[in-house]
């Protein structure tokens, strides 16, 4: 059996402030096969990597992502709400990690997660796209999203990047979705891949990657059950 492939939730954001550079780095230097992030637009249109739609839990700031420019989310602190030793870690943007990405020695995958199940964001997919694009690293680049039109959308604009949809719990629509979609994998929960509809996704040919696995018991039943693909809090504990 080959060993598992572990996708570091925002970062090795179990003791690192999330989505930040510093959790990214952390998660490389466990040794994991990727990362996995999320990204909103800024008031003036910058991709940045931030989980909420709000700046209030993993910032000093407070307030909607949209309603504040790059320069202004730059002043904020996102890493004195995990510890004080991190209070020069800043709202990475996009640019920055997929230059991150391009360094000597970093041969990292990342699964970005295009945040737009919330709040709508206009253009948010072909900005990616063109971020992707200028650095010439899609075959290192999973798009995942919880909302099935903006897949479609990335299917539509780009017909080879690869792409996993989002479900929670025990998505019965999930392989008609992904199928009617174009994507290409199935970001799912434990009770979906243990469940009987897993056997169906992949029949499909769709691929499982499991969210959010932070026990080793769990990792191995899963394992047990044939999934390869991990996204985890604890990229070191799991490794
Ligand atoms: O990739 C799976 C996971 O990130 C989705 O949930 O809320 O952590 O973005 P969430
Ligand atoms: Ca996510």
């Amino acid at each position: 059996m080959t060993a598992p492939l572990i996708y570091a939730h925002r970062g090795a954001s179990g003791a690192f402030p999330e989505n930040t550079m510093r959790a990214f780095e952390e998660a490389r230097k466990a040794g994991a096969a990727g990362i996995e992030l999320d990204v909103q637009l800024s008031k003036d249109g910058q991709v940045v990597i931030i989980h909420d739609e709000t700046v209030d839990r993993t910032t000093d700031g407070m307030g909607y992502v949209q309603d504040h420019t790059l320069p202004q989310l730059k002043k904020l602190d996102a890493g004195s709400w995990v510890a004080p030793s991190f209070s020069d870690e800043r709202i990475p943007t996009l640019n920055e990690l997929l230059q991150w990405m391009t360094e000597d020695g970093n041969s990292i995958t990342v699964n970005i997660e295009l945040k737009n199940d919330v709040t709508q964001y206009k253009g948010l997919e072909l900005k990616v796209l063109a971020l992707i694009d200028t650095y010439q690293i899609e075959d290192r680049i999973i798009l995942a999203s919880f909302n099935p039109l903006s897949l479609k959308q990335v299917r539509a604009l780009n017909p080879t990047i690869e792409t996993g949809y989002l479900v929670i719990g025990k998505a019965d629509y999930a392989v008609e979705l992904t199928t009617e979609i174009g994507a290409d994998a199935i970001h799912c929960q434990p009770a979906y891949a243990l469940s009987p509809y897993a056997e169906e996704a992949k029949q499909a040919g769709f691929p499982l990657r499991v969210y959010t696995v932070n026990e080793r018991d769990e990792l191995e039943r899963l394992t047990k059950a044939g999934i390869d693909t991990f996204m985890t809090d604890h990229p070191a504990l799991l490794k």
